[in-house]
């Protein structure tokens, strides 16, 4: 393979790659602003330019300076064999401090009011590539804040000008809302009047600026970035399977941001994902236990609307059990495993899967199986296919409708219904038929459904909980649990474990006093008195499921086996001195 060294690293390249690309492969950093991975290059900002020496075949392939040695842009030039670049020679880091001081020269310097202050590419370069004093005492060109669209604002004077945003709407989304309209320092980007930037990707735009001028209305002042932790986990709304980093903070969710997967969604989330998610710090959200006393229902223990739930369970004929798609395989496997221990006849249904639309390619025209094409998915549940593959080898997946025609009829006269779905939206047809039988209801927000349930325990989101989806290009993806449990709720699979452990607690039980299971509220809670703790359930956990169901059932054994663990992140080491205090 032909190889080209970068400041003394040996670095691989393929035909047509340009240096900033061998570089970036082989974790070489070169400073770079317009350049991005998915867009064309301008080479318009100037901070990558590097110093080059190439073999000459005129002289014995001695090193000579390459293009008559003047500094060549590194995101624009291809790589060539036996090249040798310098980003760190006196002439390349003379130009990155040449370059940082003019980009400085009309930034207001803000840093303490700015939200992307901590990750900022224009703070961390001058820090690590510019002067450390400024030269400039004349006035700075001022530019006005504007609104572009639903979801971003511009602070024009933080601007650099990479065009970056411009080049997304024209190359990505073919929608071309962005432009740069003036000249020299009073040139801004735009929109044209009456044309927001309005786009199912749109806030893309944010994480492309690698400055704080573009910025997300929905997280402004709301959080200093260096205080968020990021969990990698996977779009919980769509069947597109996204990989995100969930962004979060004292068990509050503050922004979604794409994790670049190359197979899955490239760079990109859609606005959909990004901002999809405020139902699980929302009001209607389902925290209490709750269970039927004389006909109304009421705040309950968990343990005591769990022995409730257990109890007409137990009594029923025919269980049937709606898993929802959004639920992970794992919560569906824990569920179908309770149903079938009470009665291994259980009906195993799927609930309803929403669908808008069509799924759309960008860049438009751009084929399904193109490299570059990313596909917002029409079908809004993440898991429909995981959860039919673990139906289906556990004893047969039921559609809905043929589910609610059995409990309309009284086949089945015991019902767990799942929702997690992110609106409070509840079919119709389905609480009518729950007039009789005896309804667990697992869910997160407060939907019709709630009066038709005898006993409620609440629901974790995707966000509370770890587990697989599988995507709608049948992509097993795992992801770990960003948050804590909101309220008393918790895991669908967590739920089904509880109750299969009283169920059998029961069963080996040969007392006739009355006994409460105690089950675990959180992990490294003490204990409230209870009459008698009985063993408790365990922690579930997604991966020794994923483990059981695979050994259990051999048409289970991809999900165990092929699952795609999520990537860590890479973190940079600090290059402070770290005292102990
Ligand atoms: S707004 Fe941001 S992305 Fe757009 S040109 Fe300016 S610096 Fe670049
Ligand atoms: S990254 Fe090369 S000129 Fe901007």
């Amino acid at each position: 393979m032909a190889k080209l060294t970068i400041n003394g690293v040996e670095c691989e390249f393929d035909k047509g790659q340009t240096i900033i690309q061998a570089a970036l492969r082989a974790g070489v950093e070169i400073p770079h602003y317009c350049y991005h991975d998915s867009l064309s290059i301008p080479a318009n900002c100037r901070i990558c330019l590097a110093e080059c020496w190439a073999p000459d075949p005129r002289a014995d392939a001695k090193l000579a300076p390459y293009m008559g040695g003047k500094l060549l842009p590194t995101c624009q030039t291809h790589a060539v064999d036996g090249l040798v670049v310098r980003t760190d020679s006196p002439k390349a880091v003379a130009n990155q401090k040449a370059v940082m001081e003019y980009l400085l020269i009309n930034h207001p310097l803000d840093c303490p009011v700015c939200d992307q202050a901590g990750e900022c590419d224009l703070q961390d370069y001058s820090y690590r590539f510019g002067r450390g004093v400024s030269r400039f005492e004349e006035s700075k060109v001022k530019q006005p804040k504007k609104d572009l669209g639903p979801h971003v604002l511009l602070y024009a004077d933080r601007c650099i000008m990479c065009t970056r945003c411009v080049r997304f709407t024209r190359e990505v989304t073919g929608t071309s809302e962005l432009l740069v309209q003036g000249r020299g320092n009073q040139e801004q980007i735009d929109v044209f009047p009456g044309v927001p930037l309005d786009n199912e990707l749109s806030a893309n735009v944010i994480d492309l600026c690698p400055v704080g001028a573009l910025l997300d209305k929905d997280f402004l002042f709301a959080q200093r970035v260096w205080f968020l932790k990021r969990t990698p986990s996977i779009d919980g709304l769509t069947a597109s399977g996204d990989n995100i980093w969930i962004e979060h903070n004292e068990g509050r969710v503050y922004r979604l941001k794409p994790r670049t997967n190359l197979e899955v969604n490239k760079w990109w989330i859609t606005d959909e994902v990004r901002y999809g998610w405020k139902h699980v710090h929302s009001r209607q959200r389902l925290t209490s236990p709750m269970r039927r006393r004389h006909g109304a229902l009421i705040e309950s223990e968990y343990v005591r609307a769990a022995e409730d739930a257990a109890a007409g369970l137990e009594k029923a004929k025919r269980i049937g059990v709606l898993v929802s798609p959004m639920l992970t395989c794992e919560d569906a496997y824990a569920l179908a495993r309770l149903a079938k221990r009470i009665d291994d006849k259980a009906v195993l249904a799927i609930g309803p899967v929403p669908v808008s639309g069509e799924d759309k390619v960008f860049p438009k025209g751009a084929k399904a199986d193109d490299p570059r094409a990313f596909i917002v998915r029409a079908e809004k549940a993440p898991n429909a296919r995981g959860v039919k593959r673990v139906l289906a080898a556990m004893g047969g997946a039921v559609t809905f409708d043929e589910f609610v025609g059995a409990l309309g009829s009284g086949t089945i006269d015991a019902a767990i219904i799942t929702g997690n779905y992110p609106s409070t939206w509840a079919p119709r047809k389905l609480i009518d038929a729950l007039d009789k039988p005896f309804c667990l209801l697992i869910d997160t927000l407060d939907t019709g459904l709630v009066n038709a349930a005898t006993c409620i325990l609440p629901g974790a989101t995707w966000m509370e909980k770890a587990g697989t989806f599988e995507n709608a290009n049948s992509v097993l993806q795992a992801f770990e649990q960003a948050i804590p449990c909101v309220g008393a709720s918790r895991s669908e699979g967590q739920i089904a474990s509880d109750l299969l452990a009283i169920i059998e607690d029961r069963a080996e039980d040969t007392t006739d006093e009355h006994v409460f299971a105690y089950i675990d509220e959180q992990p490294g809670m003490v204990p409230e008195a209870a009459e008698l703790v009985r063993p408790r359930a365990g922690l579930f956990n997604a991966a020794d499921a994923r483990r059981e169901m695979g050994e259990r059932f051999e048409a289970l054994r991809t999900i165990a086996g092929d699952v795609r663990m999520p990537a860590g992140e890479d973190v940079a080491e600090p290059d402070m001195v770290m005292v102990e205090l």
